[in-house]
């Protein structure tokens, strides 16, 4: 009874007017509809009878109020000492108009607000607490386009598995990832939150993903809910500009930008988030094609649909909802089922029934969606399975889980240049190492963007203490910052709506000139110059977009001062997508790009510079060599021009698809990433040139390391179709092998093609294979490949 005196004397008689106390808590105490039988554990989980059961019968009991609440998601306050909220929105909880809550972490803060949902409302039905949990919860692996550069699904698998286990240890049971949005534009802030640009390795990572969110079964308590987002087209935003319009072909979107999503709905995931975007003129979060025939007519989406942060509301800005109320109402009824933040729905759902231009059905059945979530992830059963403080301090931020992100932020790491083996340092042969660069010794940037619970100030390990961590006292690590990496001139807020450059860093021109001295001085006196440069993590993530792909800040000018003193340079780059890196391709001597590699990143780094691991990841997006070619991606179509034009009235080769002032072919090409060995690739085989429509055909390559380490190598395969119904890419990756090698070992690899692999959305949208002459190509890079022919026959 003392919960009720903390109640409102208003609140108090409504609970007891409309309610007993024991209907209050019957949830917990819910008995088979057959057998009479208290439900244990298992029925909770496997009954769905029971829970359609128990549905309907909630579904009854609920006012229309209590319906709309249920599609209602708020976001908690960021406080200095993390997530909070304030009695107003207790109060709303409380009145029943919260469904689920997200940035509300901590199991003890997530308890006190799972205790209101569950015993001072008037059904005690409990909330759902989310969190954009994208690549580690507090132990922060790589930004999640690293993680793709691993193109290693089970290492992927296993990070978002330590995220669940800790997330869910500290009170959170859904988060807002993975997001398989295809980018093919670097100046996308967003890029840093994608696998890259292809919809193959996209697939496979988001389905590594969610099945290491969800485990074998939501309803654990140490598995979380995942989303598939931004349904859909995101990624294709005009000129790289967040939230900006895109503009898809059917075909495109079918064959480009689905599959993700798809993967992922066939791997279990439970819920979808639309995207901000208008796609083809119809904002996605209204657009009923996306969300009702594609989502659930074809697909069968069983899970429930949340809207991005106050997409709703936006649909007015978009001049697709004439209000806000309007906008309710178009996207409700296009098949978005909970408003995040923007409360259109609470607002508006109960006039718009009123008005019956949205039916009691079309509520119930959003709600009832929800309300399976909440039976799945077992709340009903026991609301308070994510709050137990003991399971955070055993859970959260372990020897085990820094191990896993060590190794992950390893193999995060692409060897992109490496001239006459500049890399490994070898640390029996230099005196002293100048490391040096805005990033060398920094925390903040360390762990990226979206690593909300993630400690950047004192926990995550910085290259400085990783080098010294590793090197004993005969080496002398001398560390200057050289340079900011930020940007100098502000060009964003009120500055520039006034028309005016305002210095960001604060440093006038002599600071950032006596910076690049002090870095001259250090370089001058050491064997070996370490640059470790890069975005402030800042520049990556939402609302993060640039017009230029150079190191920002004066980082340039550092770069070049240290070229003139004619020492080994190496370039470790940390940033969230493809930067221009022209310049530092052909002057120093070997680059190698970290990502934003998380919590145990400088240890990673340092391991990888000294060689005591050898890298082996591999791009999962185009580097150009200058922002004018975005967007470049490997999958491009040939045109009837391509540069290597076999028509002899194209000669010269002016009047080919091509720039006057720039190759077409990218700096670092998709698939690219080196080792400290070498893999000799022999010439493949097929089983047979020919492939029947029941058949498969084997691709088998010997591959053997001919360098003097033990190293792994990814062994990509691509396919070409010829001539189609549509043109055809000219490459398309269709699988992938991760295999260590020891010195000298050869394996002999294979890959299976069925004509499945070859089945595409056709020029009338049906899905299936065209018979004809195929290329089938593999290597260790996509600009790296051996071709065979075949062909497909009826
Ligand atoms: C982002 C989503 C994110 C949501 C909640 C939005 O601004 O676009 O990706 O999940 O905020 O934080």
């Amino acid at each position: 009874m003392n919960l009720c005196i903390k109640i409102s004397s208003f609140a108090l008689v409504f609970l007891f007017s409309q309610f007993s106390q024991a209907e209050a808590t019957m949830f917990r105490d819910v008995v088979h509809p057959h057998t009479n039988q208290k439900l244990s554990k298992n029925d909770w989980r496997n009954e769905s009878r029971a829970m359609d059961t128990f549905i309907d019968d909630l579904l009854s009991k609920m006012t229309l109020d209590e319906k709309i609440g249920q599609l209602d998601l708020q976001s908690g306050y960021r406080g200095v000492t993390g997530p909070f909220v304030n009695a107003a929105y207790e109060q709303q909880i409380r009145n029943g108009s919260v469904g689920a809550i997200f940035n509300a972490y901590g199991a003890q803060f997530g308890k006190r607000l799972q205790t209101i949902a569950v015993e001072q409302t008037r059904l005690g039905i409990p909330i759902i607490i989310g969190h954009d949990v994208i690549h580690g919860h507090k132990t922060i692996f790589p930004q999640s386009i690293g993680e793709a550069a691993s193109w290693d699904l089970d290492a992927i698998k296993h990070s978002a598995r330590i995220a669940a286990k800790e997330a869910s240890a500290d009170g959170i049971m859904w988060t807002f990832a993975p997001m398989a949005d295809m980018v093919r534009d670097p100046r996308w802030g967003r890029v840093s939150e994608s696998a890259g640009e292809d919809p193959f390795l996209t697939s496979a990572v988001s389905v590594a993903r969610v099945k290491g969110f969800q485990g074998e079964n939501i309803s654990l308590n140490d598995t979380i809910m995942a989303t598939a987002k931004h349904f859909v087209g995101y990624g294709a935003s005009q000129g790289g500009r967040d939230y900006n319009t895109t503009d898809i072909s059917e075909n495109r979107l079918w064959n480009l930008y689905l599959p993700p999503f798809k993967a992922m709905l066939d791997a279990g995931v439970t819920t979808f988030m639309t995207g901000f975007n208008d796609l083809n003129g119809i904002p996605v979060t209204a657009n009923q094609y996306l969300l009702e025939t594609v989502l659930r007519d074809k697909w069968g989406f069983k899970g429930f649909v949340v809207t991005d942060y106050t997409a709703v509301n936006e649909l007015v800005a978009h001049g697709y909802a004439r209000d806000e109320k309007h906008g309710a109402q178009i996207a409700f009824n296009s098949g978005a089922d909970m408003d995040m933040v923007g409360q259109t729905y609470l607002k508006y759902l109960k006039p718009l029934i009123a008005e019956n231009k949205v039916t009691e059905a079309r509520l119930n059945e959003a709600v009832r969606r929800v309300l399976e979530m909440k039976w799945r992830l077992g709340l009903f059963e026991d609301p308070y399975r994510y709050h137990d403080e003991s399971r955070a301090a055993q859970r959260i931020l372990t020897k085990e889980n820094l191990e896993a992100a060590t190794d992950m932020a390893r193999r995060s790491m692409v060897l992109l240049k490496n001239q006459n083996q500049a890399l490994p340092i070898d640390s029996n042969k230099v005196d002293s190492i100048a490391l040096i660069g805005p990033l060398a010794d920094n925390r903040f940037d360390m762990i990226g963007n979206w690593a909300g619970a993630g400690n950047r100030d004192s926990q995550p390990v910085t290259v400085r203490e990783g080098l010294s961590n590793l090197l004993d006292d005969k080496v002398k690590i001398r560390y200057a910052k050289g340079a900011t990496h930020s940007y100098l001139l502000s060009h964003t807020g009120m500055s520039s709506l006034m028309g005016i450059d305002v210095p960001v860093s604060g440093q006038t021109k002599q600071d950032l000139q006596s910076d690049i001295d002090e870095a001259l001085k250090i370089a001058k006196a050491s064997d070996v110059v370490v640059m470790v440069l890069g975005e402030d993590q800042r520049m990556s993530g939402e609302a993060s977009s640039r017009t230029e792909l150079t190191l920002p800040g004066n980082q340039q000018a550092l770069m070049e001062a240290l070229r003139s003193l004619n020492k080994p340079l190496i370039l470790v780059v940390m940033s969230g997508r493809p930067n221009d890196l022209r310049w530092a391709d052909s002057n120093v001597d070997a680059i190698l790009h970290a990502w934003y590699p998380g919590t145990m990143g400088g240890q990673a780094v340092a391991d990888v510079l000294l060689g005591k691991y050898n890298p082996a990841g591999k791009l999962p997006m185009t580097f150009p060599r200058t922002v004018g070619q975005v967007p470049l991606f490997y999958n491009h179509k040939n045109t009837g021009r391509p540069i290597a034009s076999s028509n002899p009235a194209h000669t010269p080769a002016e009047y080919t698809s091509r720039y006057d002032d720039s190759l077409n072919t990218p700096l670092y090409a998709f698939g690219h990433g080196l080792s400290y060995t070498q893999f000799k690739y022999d010439a493949p085989t097929l089983s047979s040139t020919r492939l029947d429509q029941n058949g498969e055909l084997t691709l088998t390559v010997k591959v053997t390391n001919i360098g003097d380490r033990a190293g792994e190598e990814v062994i990509q395969l691509y396919t070409h179709q010829k001539v189609g119904s549509i043109t055809r890419p000219v490459k398309e990756l269709k699988g992938f092998q991760k295999l260590a090698f020891e010195v000298g070992e050869t394996k002999t690899v294979a890959f299976t093609l069925t004509p499945d692999d070859l089945a595409f959305y056709r020029a009338d949208m049906s899905w299936g294979t065209e018979p004809g002459e195929f290329e089938v190509m593999v290597g260790g890079a996509s600009n790296k490949v051996q071709t065979l022919t075949f062909t497909l026959v009826d």
